[in-house]
């Protein structure tokens, strides 16, 4: 079994030991406007913001070899030419390792008794990233050699830059003043920005021509420059800019020199745009390569990076978690993927082009949940944000852009599921923050620009809109789809171009019907309950509970197959997950949102339903799969779903994200041994053999291929899934049960009967908890004893402090 790295828990680093990974394993950088995106062979590109609108590094993707552009130093060191993370030349390194830490990547390569060490990273509150580069000289000789850096630009329109040469290859324009390397395409005309590549030492060269610096007829792997050992200090016009810096050093037995790199997007802003006619006005970019000049502005720019997610961690940790998967990946990676998919909801990672999606109404919405306890404040101008796209009738618009922040209108709405996400992201903030006056933030709709109706209206509406639009068994309508993106019932493609997202061929008497939609509902409306009666207001919390007990009876009395809950009825009014069906037959969306909603109680169905699951659905060590069995043929009334081949993606693969509900579902019925096992079937840190899984062990895939494919347990899809958020629900809310509640915390953890205990740091509304676990009699669930800062209190909701106090001990005590 082959090795590929391992987990350096203390300096939360995933440390990958050789460069041949499986697949490229990747990294971000940045947090705030500027994002990178950076694999252990240093691959991956940069943008500001919008990865269609403001890219600043060009990526190609589907490349062979795979992953081929990125953050690039060549060494030439006597004939032998070589990078540092093996990529693009691959010539065999003496030694390679890639620290992935949080916000930054260390790539360290050495080869011939030189060792060469970049480390990148983006400073928080800046849009640049600066790559620091010491070179080494191991041997007891005196070596010269020469180091060039290379990006290579894009003209900012990302689709634009790969789709239409006959304009590109005539519009870029650079300018060069000392290391500092301009890129300014479009910036004569309606651009008022422009990227900047520069160096803190002083450089013998530089290129900005492609075809010089590369060569027309070579690759990445062999360029022109670099055999020749010179740059030619070209001027690119048109074509492909390219920033590339020279150094030569010569360095003594044991000695090294450290320099940087500093790669930004500069915003003119109102300062005037030129000097003189072409000659651009580039005080901001030079005031911004002046403040990096010293490298200690440098190490003091990487500690902030390092502080402030020590910080932003803070709010959760669990030190001593018995198990190690659950424990790192809580304590540190689980967290750092929630970052990457509030700030980049589906839109840019290695199968996210980011030309393709903006951000996703129920994406974002979910994403909140595992995101608002670290930057609330972020997470309340999201909600805001994500709520303004919403229509007057309560349909969303399905993506928005974050550029513009306004629906796509290509994207479309009618993703019937999508209203209701907004209520669990505007009370998991709630809950977070005791902060409810968003509820009152008038942010209008969509569609009635400058209206007053506030964030609450909303959460009416989308209450409202499920209540309205029904089909024959008064179950909610699913629209294009629901959260399962490919139960496309009124879509009835027969055209191979056509988009399953897009297309609904059978618009006229929509009927089909969602039981997943059925069971959001009941949850999304516990939910709102729960909060009118926080804001003391029970006449409305009782008017949702009787929408809540009129769906719950229907959902009994019309979705119930005999042994789990039926899917969906589809346009001809047949079920969809049902005993009736030849393939298809049970899905897992619909057992775990009944059971969430709180359906099956006190019928047994509920445990019925996760007894299905367990035995058509689940694997230990792959995870459940989505349905059962797989189509085997294309069905025109299902749409994409069954357009998988069987065993991937939603056609029986094993979809990461709704197998935490599940997980759930298990603490619900105090089942600690289940809710760790089934955890612990997807959790990526627990993969046991690397080259099957393929995918990154320290962040979740989307998806693994499930045991109907013919390659189980290898993952795809990685970062970018609303697994992030939900499965840290489950181990930080739900295993080990610290859940933030509107009038408190609430201590309510389900762990394997065999943990003796164990302890959580929780910031929570300004007070910091150290909640102490034990459990004496081996049980799973059930607080036998709470004592808060030495007083015994009834119950398990640790209401905050009244008195000031900002430290608060905990002891818990689990048993019968
Ligand atoms: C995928 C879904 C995804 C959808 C979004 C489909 O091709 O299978 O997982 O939600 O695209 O556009
Ligand atoms: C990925 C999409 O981003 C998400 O919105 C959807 O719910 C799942 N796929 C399932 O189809």
């Amino acid at each position: 079994m082959a090795i590929f790295g391992n987990f350096d828990d203390a300096s939360r680093e995933f440390v990958i030991s050789r460069p041949d990974t499986p697949l490229p394993w990747l990294n971000y950088l940045g947090q705030d406007e500027y994002f990178g995106m950076c694999t252990q062979t240093a691959g991956g590109y940069s943008f500001w913001r919008d990865a269609k609108l403001r890219r600043i590094t060009r990526y190609r993707y589907n490349n062979n070899p795979m992953d081929n552009d990125g953050r690039f130093l060549y060494v030439r060191s006597g004939k032998t030419v070589w990078n540092p993370g093996w990529k693009p030349t691959r010539t065999k390194l003496d030694a390679f390792e890639c620290r992935h830490g949080l916000g930054y990547t260390r790539i360290t390569g050495r080869k011939d008794g030189i060792e060469v060490e970049q480390l990148m990273f983006v400073p928080p509150n800046e849009n640049l990233e600066i790559w620091k580069v010491t070179v080494r000289n191991r041997t007891r000789k005196a070596r010269k050699l020469t180091v060039f850096s290379f990006v290579e630009f894009c003209s900012f329109e990302a689709l634009n830059d790969m789709t239409n040469y006959q304009r590109t290859y005539s519009i870029g324009e650079v300018e060069v003043e000392g290391s500092a390397i301009y890129h300014k395409t479009e910036y004569r005309e309606r651009r008022n920005h422009y990227a900047l590549f520069g160096c803190t030492r002083k450089i013998d060269g530089y290129d900005t021509s492609r075809d010089a610096f590369v060569g027309v007829h070579n690759g990445l792997h062999d360029p022109k420059a670099v055999l020749a050992g010179r740059c030619t200090n070209s001027h690119a016009h048109g074509w492909n800019p390219v920033g590339a810096h020279q150094i030569n050093l010569s360095l003594k037995p044991g000695e090294e020199e450290t320099f940087a790199f500093v790669l930004a997007y500069v915003e003119q802003g109102e300062l005037p745009k030129f000097d003189r006619p072409f000659v651009m006005n580039k005080s901001r970019g030079r005031e911004t390569l002046a403040r990096f000049s010293d490298l200690k502005a440098v190490d003091s720019a990487f500690a902030s990076v390092r502080r402030r997610w020590e910080e932003l961690l803070s709010t959760y940790q669990a030190p001593k978690v018995p198990n190690e998967h659950l424990r790192r990946m809580v304590n540190t990676w689980n967290q750092a993927q929630v970052m990457a998919t509030f700030n980049l909801s589906r839109s840019t990672s290695g199968y996210e082009t980011g030309i393709g999606r903006g951000m996703g109404f129920r994406d974002s919405n979910q994403d909140i949940l595992g995101f608002v306890h670290m930057l609330p404040d972020r997470a309340r101008q999201r909600i805001l944000d994500i709520g303004a796209t919403q229509l007057s009738d309560g349909t969303c618009y399905h993506q928005y852009q974050p550029l513009t922040k306004k629906g796509n209108a290509e994207a479309g709405s009618g993703f019937n599921d999508d209203p209701l996400w907004l209520i669990l992201s505007t009370c998991a903030y709630i809950r977070e923050t005791g902060d409810a006056t968003i509820l009152a933030e008038p942010i209008g709709f969509a569609d009635k620009p400058g209206s007053r109706d506030t964030l609450l209206d909303h959460l009416e509406i989308s209450i409202a809109y499920t209540m309205r639009n029904r089909g024959p068994h008064r179950l909610p309508l699913i629209g294009r789809a629901d959260w399962n993106d490919c139960l496309n019932l009124n879509c009835f493609s027969e055209q191979p171009n056509e988009s399953f997202q897009t297309t609904a061929n059978k618009t006229k008497g929509d009927v089909a019907e969602s039981v997943m939609i059925a069971g959001l509902f009941l949850y999304a409306s516990r939910d709102l309950a729960a909060l009118y009666r926080f804001l003391e207001r029970e006449a409305d919390a009782t008017r949702i509970d009787k929408g809540y007990a009129e769906m719950l009876s229907i959902v009994e009395d019309q979705a119930w197959d005999g042994a789990w809950y039926t899917r969906a009825f589809d346009a001809f009014g047949k079920p969809v997950g049902s005993k009736t069906c030849e393939e298809g037959k049970i899905f897992i969306e619909s057992q775990a949102w009944c059971v969430l909603g709180g359906a099956g109680q006190g019928n047994g169905r509920a445990r019925k339903a996760l007894e299905a699951v367990e035995k058509y659905l689940y694997k230990p060590d792959l995870g459940c799969a989505l349905q059962y069995p797989p189509y085997s043929t294309y069905h025109l009334e299902l749409g994409e779903v069954t357009s998988y081949p069987p065993g991937y993606k939603e056609n029986a693969g094993v979809f990461s994200h709704n197998n935490t509900w599940i997980h759930i579902g298990w603490t619900l019925f105090g089942d600690g041994d289940r809710a760790l096992a089934y955890y612990l079937s997807i959790c990526p840190s627990a993969k046991k053999d690397h080259s099957v899984y393929r995918s990154e062990p320290y962040v979740y895939a989307q998806m693994t291929a499930s045991q109907f494919s013919p390659t189980p347990g290898e993952g795809k899809n990685s970062w970018l899934t609303g697994t992030a958020a939900w499965s840290f629900v489950v181990a930080s809310q739900h295993i080990l049960g610290i859940r933030p509640d509107f009038d408190g915390l609430r201590v309510d953890p389900c762990v394997p009967r065999k943990w003796k205990g164990f302890t959580v740091v929780r910031k929570f509304r300004g007070v910091t908890y150290t909640i102490e676990v034990s459990n004496p009699k081996g049980v799973s669930k059930g607080v036998r004893s709470l004592v808060v800062d030495g007083l015994r209190v009834a119950g398990n909701l640790i209401i905050p402090p009244s008195d000031g106090r900002t430290a608060v001990s905990v002891k818990a005590t689990l048993g019968a």
